[in-house]
């Protein structure tokens, strides 16, 4: 039996990308250089030895870009600014062709009928801040504030969405303490320095942007998991309740005025050795800057095993459980748990899914279509239980598809596509996947039948 599922009347519909990933022209019109343009030109860093230099050509492509997004319907649209074309330095002289760009994005989308969505950090620190020693130092945060007062005076006047900062626990812990992305550094002191000014900047910045712009929406975007344990041993609880602290926690308890959590300072001090000597004064009080909303980019659920616990239950992934090509799995109901926990834990005032989507091998046919049936199943089953949670009083507003594109998937290049939308990288081509066509359907009707 077919059951009609239809979301509240004012939700949001959109999809995401961000600046490193999609516009390429990565020197042009005076753009200074950011620390992935550095990663990438660095041998070795990147799994396909490619790099962000063109990608889409999304800063020259944009107005198709948009027509595509109008076609399919698209009520918003989430995109980051790359910081470097706004200030080449990091700080100081401003780069007015970079801030036009965005301006003209801006305009375009609105005249499309498209809700702006900008993020003003995904990544693409200001070389020139790195060479100062990057997130890890307080200096970059007190940069972050200058960048983020020059985006919003100029677009704050049309952008009433506005989220700081895009995963901090990736820029910080995937950049700093295991370089696996950009700056490449391998250093958890490091890693938990930035952890806490990437959050310090938002806390500062989120003032600075409402002053800019009336009736601002102001958010920041965490990537978020749902932790179970591999079995019901206390080994593997302890293990789960130690990785929802690192991942899940360690951003949320500060955002929501609750200070960094004791037990993972511990694990941190314990485990690597961490102090925790960055923090000032007034620090934690700016941290829980109140907001507007609560941005969440899910993907997957997390399992954790207790070092010890090789002779107990099976993991609670099955043999049977899907994963992408991601070598993510595929876990929808940890979506609702999610969502429900962050509504009965935190009582974030609104929530929007930021980014949530999935990579599978993709081929166009000879009739010149993409038939990713497993894209579509992961977004409707996705869907499904967001709506659940909508059900259960969790305040969901909208969601954004990863991604709008098929784009430069960091440390693994052009190897994983995100798209609804399908990119020949060699002629530049888009091609609506058939999950693009289905999720146009869906923002039309307001939901699906299932
Ligand atoms: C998220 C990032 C986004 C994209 C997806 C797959 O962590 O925010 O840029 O890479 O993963």
């Amino acid at each position: 039996m077919t059951e009609k599922i239809t979301f509240p009347q004012d939700f949001l519909w959109g999809t995401a990308t961000s600046s490193y990933q999609i516009e390429g022209a990565w020197d042009e019109d005076g753009k200074g250089e950011s620390i992935w343009d550095r990663f990438s030109h660095t041998p070795g860093r990147i799994s396909d030895q490619s790099t962000g230099d063109v990608t889409c050509d999304h800063y020259h492509r944009w107005q198709q870009d948009l027509d595509l997004m109008q076609d399919l319907g698209l009520q918003a649209y989430r995109f980051s600014i790359a910081w470097p074309r706004i200030l080449p330095d990091g700080r100081g002289r401003v780069n007015q062709a970079g801030l036009d760009f965005y301006d003209r994005l801006v305009d375009g989308l609105l005249a499309r009928g498209v809700t702006p969505f900008v993020t003003l950090y995904h990544w693409d620190l200001p070389q020139a801040l790195q060479d100062e020693g990057g997130w890890p130092v307080r200096n970059a945060a007190e940069a972050f504030v200058g960048y983020a007062d020059v985006v919003s005076a100029r677009l704050g006047d049309r952008v009433k969405h506005w989220i700081t900062h895009n995963e901090p626990w990736v820029a910080a812990f995937l950049g700093y303490g295991m370089g696996i992305h950009a700056p490449g550094i391998q250093d958890f002191q490091q890693a938990v320095a930035a952890s806490h000014h990437l959050l310090l900047s938002h806390g500062w910045a989120v003032p600075v942007i409402r002053g800019n712009s009336e009736g601002a929406n102001v958010g920041i975007t965490l990537d978020l998991t749902d932790v179970a344990p591999a079995s019901p041993s206390p080994q593997d609880y302890a293990a789960a309740r130690e990785m929802d602290g690192f991942l899940n926690r360690w951003f949320l308890d500060p955002i929501f005025g609750r200070r960094y959590p004791a037990d993972v300072i511990e694990w941190f001090g314990r485990v690597h050795n961490a102090r925790m000597d960055f923090i000032q004064d007034g620090d934690m009080e700016v941290i829980a800057a109140p907001l507007d909303f609560l941005g969440v980019n899910y993907y997957t659920r997390t399992v954790a095993r207790g070092a010890s616990s090789d002779n107990l239950p099976p993991t609670v992934s099955t043999d049977d459980s899907e994963f992408t090509e991601m070598g993510w799995e595929v876990a929808p109901r940890s979506l609702f748990r999610l969502l429900n926990r962050l509504h009965f834990d935190y009582q974030p005032r609104n929530i929007y899914i930021t980014e949530n989507g999935a990579a599978f091998p993709d081929k166009v046919c000879k009739e010149g279509h993409v038939h990713d049936d497993r894209r579509l199943a992961y977004i409707k089953a996705h869907l499904k239980a967001a709506h659940d949670a909508i059900e259960c009083g969790a305040p969901l507003r909208g969601y954004f598809v990863w991604s709008f594109m098929d784009n430069f998937e960091w440390s693994f290049g052009y190897t994983k596509r995100f798209g609804i939308v399908y990119v020949d990288f060699e002629t530049q081509q888009r091609i609506v996947k058939e999950s693009g066509k289905w999720y146009s359907k869906v923002i039309a009707q307001n939901g699906f039948e299932d």
